[in-house]
């Protein structure tokens, strides 16, 4: 079999704004995707770009104070944060105002003209005459004929929900300058999609059932008979599309017609083949040759709301200017956020992807989170923050991360790294895992990321069973029992191996750490056939993955200012001790007992680059190893000062992961209730004698 060729794109997103959550959910999921094609030996291209046309963009740059393209380069420019931060792998990214574009739009309208399927109509609209522009709907309002609601927008009230035309509104008035629209007539172009040409192809295209999902297929099906018209009344049939706009447009202006420009959606999807011709053109690749290559899938990912452009407009567009039309449109739901209402599609609410990075949060606890929910159907998924922590700390570190920790430090320590022969019971268990890989190829294959997991899971489940079974903390401390220690430990790392193969797609990082430790070569999907082997060295298992803290998802959702606290909680693990404030209530000595107590050397101290609170104190605590402890007391020391010091640590205190990493422990220091009149952070010390890791009681 030949490798597939397949060139991917997400939907191209307006350059008005940052990225929300409901965008990065589609471009996760559209990177797993990817990535478990290019794992089975797929030649992907992967594209998006920035929709950067279209009158809300003109307008909103006006505002700013920038040209259009200036403001939409100033948001070109945040989005690489984003990417990079939740491991969403674009091969180019491009904006749909370039040359390319420009190009393949007027081409492509060349090719629908040449098919007389473009046709001209004069049309009556509102004007503002104090802007000299068009109104688009969205920027008239007025008095709702129906109910008379006051300030309703042109195209349907808010107050009783009724739908109309914006020449029905009473008293309308433009959002923009508040002067009264005037109606004014203007050439328009529209494209034919009535013509029998295009009905025919687009019923045969959608409902062929190689195209879109079932469910989508069903919906587009009804636009055939009805469609609604602006007036809320009903028409049979497909209607002509008006792709023209008047200047003032930020858009790509119409061969031959002085003064027009395409309607933003008519060249947004064009997008999507100018910015693969870009990525090409970079590499030396000619454009028109990739895509006449018969074997090549053009594939859309796309969120509900905008599947009338993508299965109707975008295919006829293709077909009729003579070109490949797409192979498939995979439509997906809403992302909600803590049962909230479907965000708003400019703003998103609730989950702000780059606070979720800078609490610390591991990106790839949002893809697994997402990936656990998506099932490839157009349904919406919601966030919920309990949700998530239980998933992703019972299911992907409880079951799945731990199993490696299980087993790696025996084969280390005991075996000098080198796995063992896996006798009968192990290879049945491995097998098990082996015989699955086909049922999670089909699953990933078909977006059906919620089954992958889940049948992943199952799949920890039996290894963990294994370990119980097996306990190889106590084969560890029987005597004769070494070669069946590191039998037990050889099959944990090598379904260890599997799983993690089995979740790259989901967890692109965390594979590349595992790859690392068990020094093997980026797994492809085919070598869930094959097996470590015996004499086999991996390397020292270093701690994968952490848990999510409850702190993390409650500064997340915390309002602005509240976060702040929140985060400086997080950040200052220094509570104020009495002086300023009242003595806490009695506690009995078994509560005290409770607290271990330990002197602690400062084998090192460092800044935390960063923060301005905090300090990196490296203890020896007299066990053996050093402690990492972060301490808001950079304030008060210079690291040299405390470097050679004893002080108390609070050794057995959670460990809690902080933004700029764990801290294993607290160390003890004096400060004033009010610390703002009273400034002034007091490390405690022990009198000369004390040795790293005496209890204090
Ligand atoms: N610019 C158009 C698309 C042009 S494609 C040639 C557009 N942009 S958008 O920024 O509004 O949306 C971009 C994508 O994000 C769409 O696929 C949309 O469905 C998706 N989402 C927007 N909000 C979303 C959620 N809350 N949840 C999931 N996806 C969401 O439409
Ligand atoms: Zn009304």
């Amino acid at each position: 079999m030949t490798a597939r060729k397949l060139f991917v794109t997400t939907a191209l997103p307006y350059a008005n704004g940052n990225f929300h959550i409901g965008h990065i959910m589609e471009y996760i999921q559209a990177d797993i995707w990817v990535r478990y094609q290019r794992m089975q030996g797929a030649q992907v291209n992967f594209v998006g770009a920035d929709d950067a046309h279209g009158a809300p963009i003109m307008i909103a740059a006006e505002k700013a104070g920038k040209t259009p393209q200036q403001f939409v380069a100033d948001i070109a420019a945040g989005r690489q944060q984003y990417l990079d931060g939740f491991h969403i792998e674009f091969d180019n990214w491009h904006n749909t105002d370039a040359p390319e574009n420009h190009q393949l739009a007027q081409q492509i309208y060349l090719g629908l003209k040449a098919n007389g399927l473009i046709e001209t109509r004069v049309i009556e609209q509102f004007f503002d005459p104090e802007k000299n522009m068009f109104l688009p709907d969205r920027y008239i309002k007025g008095e709702c004929p129906k109910c008379h609601a006051k300030d309703q927008y042109g195209d349907n009230c808010e107050v009783c929900g009724a739908a109309y035309a914006p020449t029905d509104l009473i008293n309308p008035f433009s959002a923009l300058t508040g002067a009264q629209p005037v109606l004014k007539s203007s050439e328009h172009f529209f494209f034919k999609l009535s013509d029998p040409r295009c009905v025919e192809f687009l019923q045969e295209w959608t409902q062929n059932g190689k195209h879109v999902q079932p469910e989508v297929a069903n919906k587009v099906k009804e636009w055939f008979s009805v469609r609604t018209n602006p007036d809320g009344t009903t028409s049979e049939g497909l209607g002509d599309w008006d792709i023209s706009r008047d200047a003032p447009y930020f858009g790509i202006e119409i061969p031959d017609a002085p003064g027009k420009y395409f309607y933003v959606w008519l060249d947004a999807p064009i997008g999507y083949l100018a910015s693969l011709k870009n990525l090409l053109d970079k590499r030396g690749e000619d454009y028109e040759a990739y895509m006449a290559d018969p074997q090549l899938e053009q594939i859309h990912f796309i969120g509900k709301d905008i599947v009338t452009f993508h299965t109707l407009f975008w295919p006829a567009t293709l077909q009729f200017s003579g070109r490949k039309t797409p192979d498939k449109i995979c439509v997906h739901g809403f992302l909600t956020v803590n049962n909230g209402e479907k965000m708003s599609k400019s703003r998103g609410t609730g989950l702000d992807p780059l606070k979720y990075l800078s609490l610390g949060m591991n990106p790839q606890w949002l893809r697994y989170y997402l990936a656990a929910k998506l099932n490839g159907k157009n349904e919406d998924i919601d966030f919920n923050a309990d949700d998530f922590l239980a998933r992703v700390n019972a299911d992907l570190i409880g079951k799945f991360i731990n199993i490696a920790s299980r087993a790696a430090g025996f084969i280390t320590k005991r075996f000098g790294g080198q796995l063992g022969t896996v006798s009968a019971d192990g290879q049945a268990l491995l097998e098990v895992l082996r015989a699955q890989s086909g049922a999670l190829a089909d699953a990933y294959e078909k977006r059906d990321t919620a089954r992958a997991l889940r049948e992943v899971m199952l799949l920890a489940n039996r290894v963990n069973e294994y370990v119980d079974a097996n306990k190889p903390w106590e084969l560890a401390k029987q005597d004769g029992m070494d070669a069946r220690l590191q039998d037990v430990c050889s099959t944990c790392i090598e379904a260890f191996r599997l799983l993690t193969l089995y979740l790259k797609p989901v967890l692109p990082a965390l594979a590349v750490q595992v790859e690392a430790f068990l020094h093997i070569a980026p797994m492809q999907f085919a070598d869930a056939q094959s097996a470590l082997g015996a004499g086999h060295a991996i390397g020292t298992y270093q701690h994968l993955m952490q848990r999510v803290m409850p702190e993390q998802l409650d500064a997340l959702f915390e309002p602005p200012a509240q976060s702040q606290q929140a985060l400086a909680a997080i950040e200052n693990e220094v509570n104020p001790l009495p002086g300023g404030e009242a003595i806490a209530p009695t506690i009995t000595i078994d509560d005290f007992a409770k607290v271990d107590l330990r002197i602690a050397l400062i084998v090192n101290c460092e800044a935390v680059e960063g923060s301005t609170k905090l300090l990196r104190l490296t203890l020896d605590a007299g066990e053996g190893r050093t402690r990492n402890v972060l301490s808001g007391i950079a304030s008060a020391y210079k690291p040299a000062d405390l470097i050679g010091k004893h002080t108390v640590l609070v050794a057995n205190l959670a460990p809690r992961k902080m933004k700029f990493g764990v801290s294993e422990g607290m160390v003890l220091a004096a400060s004033h209730g009010d610390e703002k009149a009273n400034p002034g952070i007091y490390v405690l010390e022990p009198t000369p004698g004390a040795l790293p890791g005496m209890r204090v009681r």
